[in-house]
């Protein structure tokens, strides 16, 4: 990957701006300063390799050079889209997976924003928003692909199983036609934002529907529960044993099949 291949396989997108760095900390530290710099709306950062990456709750995200795609997109919500906020990463996941499908592989949401190949993940999706006084000035959406199988972290340092997608494709995928497919499908779906068609394709694109799963929140005990489905906010719903609907909005959710 370099920054003329990059801009070559963007060319047909209003990119804000673009930039290219070939290792970085965490792309989405370069895109928080970038955006704090002025940043215009749909301005992207890449990098070929990230030796700080983040991943939510406070955990390391692995992308060794050449492997994975990553990537923070800078997005300058308009005034419609600020109540709408906590919805972006699942804009970022739904982006992913209309991507992944585009290559005849079946792609899944593991509730709120995790994307599952076979019931592993391959993609994560990290959204920090920027404040200014009482309003979101910008939203980052970092979104991590393993790509090739060595961007897998180890085993037994995963808290949920995980793959690549070259892994599951058994072919070699391109980063760079990847990152494009990902772009135009955010674009698409973006000023639909919270209406019914967009609330319809995650929840027809949720893992586990239907199954038992078992969901921790953060600081109260661990529940489980069938997976319903999602409520018109994008919470998700579970049926509890007694058939009760209990509905978890989003926040720092573990959620598991139980097998
Ligand atoms: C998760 O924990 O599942 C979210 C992982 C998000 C990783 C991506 S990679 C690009 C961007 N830069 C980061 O430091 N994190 C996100």
């Amino acid at each position: 990957m370099d920054k003329r291949c990059l801009k070559t396989a963007l060319k047909d997108l209003p990119m804000g701006g673009l930039r290219y760095l070939k290792t970085v900390g965490s792309t989405n530290d370069a895109a928080l300063a970038w955006a704090a710099d002025g940043a215009a709306d749909f301005s992207l950062v890449v990098s070929d390799e990230q030796t700080a990456g983040r991943g939510r709750g406070g955990r390391r995200w692995y992308t060794p050079a050449g492997a994975a795609l990553a990537f923070s997109l800078i997005l300058r919500p308009q005034v419609e889209e600020r109540e709408k906020a906590s919805l972006f990463s699942a804009l970022g996941a739904l982006a992913v997976v209309e991507a992944i499908e585009k290559r005849a592989l079946q792609a899944e949401i593991k509730w709120p924003n995790d994307v599952l190949l076979r019931r592993r993940k391959v993609c994560g999706v990290l959204t920090e928003m920027v404040w200014v006084g009482d309003q979101i000035d910008s939203l980052i959406v970092g979104i991590g692909v393993n790509v090739a199988p060595s961007a897998v972290p180890p085993a037994e340092s995963l808290a949920f199983p995980a793959t690549s997608l070259e892994t599951e494709a058994g072919q070699p995928v391109n980063r760079l036609s990847l990152l494009r497919d990902i772009l135009f499908a955010l674009r698409r779906w973006r000023p639909l934002l919270g209406t019914p068609a967009f609330h319809d394709v995650w929840e027809s694109r949720l893992a586990f529907r239907g199954e038992t799963v078992e969901v921790c929140v953060e600081g109260q005990p661990s529940r489980s529960g069938q997976l319903a489905g999602l409520g018109q906010d994008g919470s998700l719903l579970l049926r509890s044993p007694a058939g009760e609907i209990l509905s978890l909005p989003f926040g720092e959710v573990h959620l598991r099949p139980v097998v």
